[in-house]
């Protein structure tokens, strides 16, 4: 088989890319491991940014988003019993959407299909080859048979644990990371979320997020142990401590219930540099992972779509490789950026195993800076809401 763009993974990165190529008659094959139910089951990101809605729209998928989604104006930080209110409006004249990352890969999965685009489902041993010369190729097996694709580019899109990182040589990358010493342990409930806003809580027990992705449907996670399994996890306890982590007037109003899913997250800050071997590109959580306070790692996949699809077009049209040999460098200028708004905003937000009471003082100083300096709220909204690109 040959096409013109190969894509590994099938997640939101890989799916975005093959249909925004397809706008502008861009032929790709999409290779997944996985089911399209498994990827589906997945319950992972819920808040994104403006800029990742106008490529779901350029890529005419932007219709249900637009529908069921939820614009929010702002979010509500707390430490302890203290509240207060960030308006990302008010401080950049853009909200961002609340629409989980499972509804925006169902579209991109139904826009495909409809389209009559490839997907090759349950693919194992994929193989990059060739990715330094000009005809790379990638090999991989369904149901026992071998199969090739010739192609003119890679796209890696296939997250941190994929392939195509690790085809790079280790001489030609070099990777920066931090690990943090705690997890997230998140519940899915068929019920209505305690605030129509995000509430990010500071406790003196740990962290504390109450989401949702509709008015049925909440969405909240409380700091963890590394170490910790779901399965000491009854959901009475997991009620009980988020009660404990958010302001007492908000826990009252806590309806609580049966989860639906629950999971353990790591947090991880990493970044690998360069993004680009020969023809192989790499875009999302294959090249860069964040800890996921502040919802950053699904709209960074977004912006690496976005220049990695500008720079394969400025190639197929303009027969010009600007833009695929700046990828790279524009796709990680932003990512630093996304990557130390996310840095700042955990350290603030989680109780460290290590942390002083001079640490912790810090943290107060800084929140209280937050809440109080129209500057300082501008910065964060600023962040929150995403950078330009
Ligand atoms: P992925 O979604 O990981 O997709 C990669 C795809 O490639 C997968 O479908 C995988 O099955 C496939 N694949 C892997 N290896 C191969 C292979 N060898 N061959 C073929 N296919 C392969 N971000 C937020 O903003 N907010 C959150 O709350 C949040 N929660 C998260 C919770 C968890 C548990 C995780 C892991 C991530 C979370 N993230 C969150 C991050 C966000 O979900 C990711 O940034 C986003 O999924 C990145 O999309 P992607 O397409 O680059 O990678
Ligand atoms: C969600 C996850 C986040 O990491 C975040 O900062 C906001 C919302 C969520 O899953 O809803």
């Amino acid at each position: 088989m040959r096409t013109q763009v190969c894509i590994i993974g099938g997640g939101p990165s890989g799916l975005l890319l093959s249909q925004l190529l397809r706008t502008r008659g861009i032929d790709s094959i999409v290779l997944e491991r996985q089911t399209r139910d498994y990827v589906l089951g997945r319950i992972r990101a819920g808040v994104l940014e403006e800029g990742l809605l106008r490529l779901l729209e350029e890529a005419g998928v932007g219709r249900r988003m637009r529908k069921e989604g939820f614009e929010h104006a702002g979010t509500l930080i707390s430490y302890g019993e203290e509240m207060f209110r960030i308006d990302f409006v008010e401080h950049t004249g853009t909200p961002v959407m609340v629409y989980g990352q499972t509804e925006v890969t169902r579209d991109l999965y139904d826009a495909r299909e409809a389209s009559g685009g490839a997907v090759e489902f349950n693919v194992g041993n994929v193989a990059i080859h060739d990715a330094d010369l000009d005809n790379p190729h990638v090999t991989y097996t369904v149901e026992g048979m071998e199969r090739r694709i010739d192609c003119d580019f890679i796209a890696g899109c296939d997250g941190f644990h994929g392939v195509s990182r690790r085809s790079i040589p280790e001489e030609a990358r070099r990777e920066y990371e931090k690990v943090y010493p705690f997890g997230w342990l998140g519940i899915l409930s068929e019920t209505p979320p305690v605030n129509h806003e995000l509430i990010y809580a500071n406790s003196e027990r740990g962290f504390a997020l109450c989401s949702m992705r509709n008015e049925n449907l909440s969405r909240y996670y409380v700091q963890c142990s590394a170490h910790d399994k779901v399965e000491n996890w009854s959901d009475d306890e997991f009620w009980t401590e988020l009660k404990r982590r958010i302001p007492s007037h908000v826990a009252e109003g806590l309806v609580t219930g049966p989860s639906i899913e629950k999971s353990i997250a790591p947090l991880r800050s990493f970044v690998t540099e360069p993004m680009r071997w020969g023809r192989l590109f790499l875009c999302g959580d294959a090249a860069h992972i964040v800890p996921p306070t502040g919802a950053k790692g699904l709209n960074t996949a977004a912006s690496d779509v976005h220049y990695l699809f500008r720079g394969l077009t400025q190639f197929y049209e303009l027969n010009d490789e600007e833009g695929l040999d700046r990828y790279s460098n524009r796709a990680l200028a932003r990512i630093w950026k996304a990557e130390r708004f996310s840095w700042w905003f955990s350290s603030l937000m989680h109780r460290f195993p290590d942390q002083s009471e001079f640490d912790h003082k810090m943290q107060v100083a800084e929140l209280e800076f937050l809440r109080d300096s129209k500057a300082a709220q501008k910065a964060m909204a600023e962040n929150y809401v995403g950078l330009p690109y």
